[in-house]
């Protein structure tokens, strides 16, 4: 299912039908570095982790971590979308390109889309970012994206993360 598009992206609902992508996501290097070990090692785990993960939000919430697949040829590129965290007070914005999809815009594309859609189709008037201290890629992002560092926070104990913010 077709959530929105932009001019060379579509953002669409992940199914089990995405796992293997998602199998090869979650085990690249920089995920496992900045976001953590999902535990995803075949691809029952990848279907299990796409219905317990981005399909229950969407079901819960309306929005989760959505698919971006080319416009052109349908390929999927990375996942970008939002989340509501029980640890965060506010809706907080994710995205994840596979490595030989990055540098040509499309995480920028997509997430200020994203954006977009949690201001003007969600009515949102505040989105969180989190990441860890040192992912430089995904700080730079934000800050493009116009979110504003506002505090190190512990999502968990002991594991300090650099906690942005927008506001519309
Ligand atoms: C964070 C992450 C999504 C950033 O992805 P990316 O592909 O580097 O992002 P973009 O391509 O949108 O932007 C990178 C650069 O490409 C440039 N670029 C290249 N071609 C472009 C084009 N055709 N159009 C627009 N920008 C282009 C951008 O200007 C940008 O350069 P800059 O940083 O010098 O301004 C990526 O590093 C990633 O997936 N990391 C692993 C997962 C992760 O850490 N996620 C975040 C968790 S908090």
């Amino acid at each position: 299912m077709s959530v929105f598009e932009t001019s060379r992206l579509i953002l669409r609902e992940l199914t089990p039908a995405d796992a293997a992508f998602v199998q090869e996501l979650v085990n690249e290097p920089a995920w496992l570095q900045f976001i953590g070990d999902r535990g995803v090692r075949t691809l029952a785990d990848a279907e299990g982790y796409i219905r317990k993960g981005p399909m229950a939000s969407y079901a819960q919430h309306g929005f989760g971590l959505w698919c971006v697949a080319r416009q052109a040829d349908g390929v999927p590129l990375g996942m970008c979308g939002l989340l509501k965290r029980e640890t965060l007070p506010d809706v907080d914005i994710g995205f994840a390109f596979l490595e030989r999809f990055r540098g040509q815009g499309y995480a920028a594309e997509s997430a200020g889309a994203t954006l977009g859609h949690a201001r003007h189709k969600l009515g949102l008037k505040r989105v969180l970012a989190i990441t860890s201290p040192g992912n430089t890629a995904s700080i730079r992002l934000l800050g493009k994206l116009g979110l504003r560092f506002e505090k190190m926070f512990e999502l968990k104990p002991g594991d300090p993360v650099r906690l942005f913010a927008i506001e519309f």
